[in-house]
């Protein structure tokens, strides 16, 4: 049988390589036209491969992760932080409950620990104390201004330019001030790169609160608010002012928020294209420019935006005490349309995200009694049910992005397609710790090996005559 499907398919390797190799169709027809005749074919192609050979390797790495994103290879280090399939992300070798819970409150009368903190433990691997990680405060406060030509090209922005893109471009044009394309350009030494990244990473996320705030009052408020950092505030504490929302609890909420946004390893998309970029030399602005742009789309950051869309259309159909019927009914009916439940399943996690618990335990504290909340915590217990009985999901527990939007809204920041940009300025802190041990630690240019459809055929071929050889001796 294997060898009659092996050879089946070796048939089809032929037939597909003439579509690529030699031209296809009839003359003198466009690239589009072209394309939509031999697309379908590829596919078929491409899937007939994955299930006849998806375990079969290519040198020691199987085929299915070849063709699947690469997944479960470990092909990165990372030192900031690791994720566990059941216990969740760490930091620093600690989970993500311990960090928030040991983190330093620098504020008086603050119920949670800073992002500063958070990126001093990151970047040193030391829990700070409160004076150092005030210092950190007081060191991006110094360093926050946002110079003339960003906040010139940030007011020219056409308003319907989404904040994602805004928030790329003002990051891509900040490297015009790039420490590191300085002192390069002027030969520096090799083993000295890393000095001038923290120099920039530090000048970026010191600006990204402002960035991010003009980002919002421009699209959203007619341009009307405040740009100037207080001394006396942290960055959270800015960051919310600015964005018109200087509520003691929600700059609470914002703390926690960056904190636990942070960073996830260096395999997710931002992560990984913020080190790509990296790799090439290129500054902490374009890699971070770069590492928005994947967090921009929806199966990665955008994913908040889509749980809140989902909870309005749910309480516009059965209210905002459904019975537990209703709301099973309501999921089957968003499966039934071949859509996800957002919020819910995870590529690495197989158990409920202790970010969504500790989102949670905050709005157990602070706002129990929000209709959203309640929904939210109620669907917690729900879901997992209807999604196990599909026999498919992995992970059917909530993820980050069940509790963010919900807890955002009460606190009244209601414009839901703004959320990633939140996301973005909080996973600053991650991805820069990475990109400065990148560098220290003299990471190479990332240039993994693509192979042609016919490398791919002799490989299979080859592992198929390997086992038929065992198979007769
Ligand atoms: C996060 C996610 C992209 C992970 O994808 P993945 O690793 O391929 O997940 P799985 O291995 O569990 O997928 C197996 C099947 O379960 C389905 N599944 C996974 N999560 C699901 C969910 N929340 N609702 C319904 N079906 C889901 C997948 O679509 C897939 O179905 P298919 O075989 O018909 O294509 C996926 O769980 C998802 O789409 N979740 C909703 C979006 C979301 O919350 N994203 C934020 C992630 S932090």
């Amino acid at each position: 049988m294997r060898n009659g499907r092996a050879l089946n398919h070796n048939l089809s390797f032929s037939k597909a390589l003439l579509c690529t190799s030699r031209s296809y169709g009839s003359k003198g027809e466009g690239i589009k036209a072209k394309l939509e005749k031999v697309i379908p074919q590829q596919r078929d192609y491409f899937l007939g491969i994955k299930c006849l050979h998806g375990t079969t390797n290519i040198g020691t790495i199987p085929v299915n992760s070849v063709m699947g994103g690469m997944r479960g290879l470990p092909l990165l280090i990372c030192l900031t932080s690791s994720l566990h399939p059941t216990k969740g992300i760490f930091y620093r070798g600690m989970p993500i409950k311990e960090v928030c819970a040991k983190l330093p409150r620098v504020k008086k009368g603050s119920s949670e620990g800073t992002p500063e903190g958070a990126f001093y433990f990151l970047t040193t691997g030391c829990m700070p104390t409160k004076e150092e990680a005030q210092d950190v405060t007081n060191e991006w406060n110094k360093r926050g201004k946002v110079p003339p030509f960003c906040l010139k090209m940030l007011d020219a922005l056409d308003k319907k330019i989404h904040p994602m893109a805004q928030l790329s471009a003002a990051s891509a044009c900040l490297n015009m001030n790039s420490k590191f394309v300085e002192a390069y350009t002027k030969g520096a030494k090799r083993a000295d790169y890393w000095k001038y990244i923290y120099e920039d990473s530090m000048n970026l996320i010191a600006m990204l609160p402002t960035v991010a705030a003009i980002i919002y009052t421009n699209v959203f408020k007619g341009g009307k608010g405040c740009r100037e950092l207080n001394k006396d505030q942290d960055w959270s504490g800015n960051y919310s002012t600015m964005l018109g929302l200087p509520d003691d609890d929600f700059i609470d909420l914002m703390r926690l928020y960056m904190v636990i946004h942070a960073d996830h390893e260096s395999g997710n998309v931002s992560a990984h294209a913020s080190h790509l970029v990296g790799s090439a030399l290129a500054d902490p602005f374009l890699c971070f420019s770069a590492s928005m742009c994947g967090l921009a789309g929806p199966l990665h950051g955008l994913a908040n935006q889509e749980v809140l869309v989902w909870l309005t259309k749910l309480r516009k159909a059965i209210g905002d005490d459904p019975s537990d019927d209703e709301i099973k009914k309501f999921i089957d009916d968003t499966l039934k349309g071949g859509q996800v439940v957002p919020g819910y399943g995870h590529a690495v996690l197989r158990d409920t995200d202790p970010r969504f618990t500790v989102q949670n335990e905050f709005a157990m504290k602070h706002c129990k009694d929000d209709p959203g909340v309640k929904l939210v915590t109620r669907l917690w217990k729900i879901v997992p049910e209807v999604l196990k009985k599909l026999g498919k999901v992995a992970n059917p527990f909530p993820n980050v992005d069940a509790h963010s939007g919900v807890l955002l809204q009460h606190y009244c920041l209601m414009e839901m397609n703004y959320y990633t940009v939140l996301f973005g300025v909080s996973r600053a802190l991650g991805v820069l710790a990475q990109l400065i041990w990148s560098r220290a630690l003299g990471y190479p240019i990332e240039r993994p090996k693509s192979i042609s459809a016919s490398d791919l055929c002799a490989f299979i071929r080859k592992a198929d005559e390997g086992k038929d050889k065992k198979k007769k001796c």
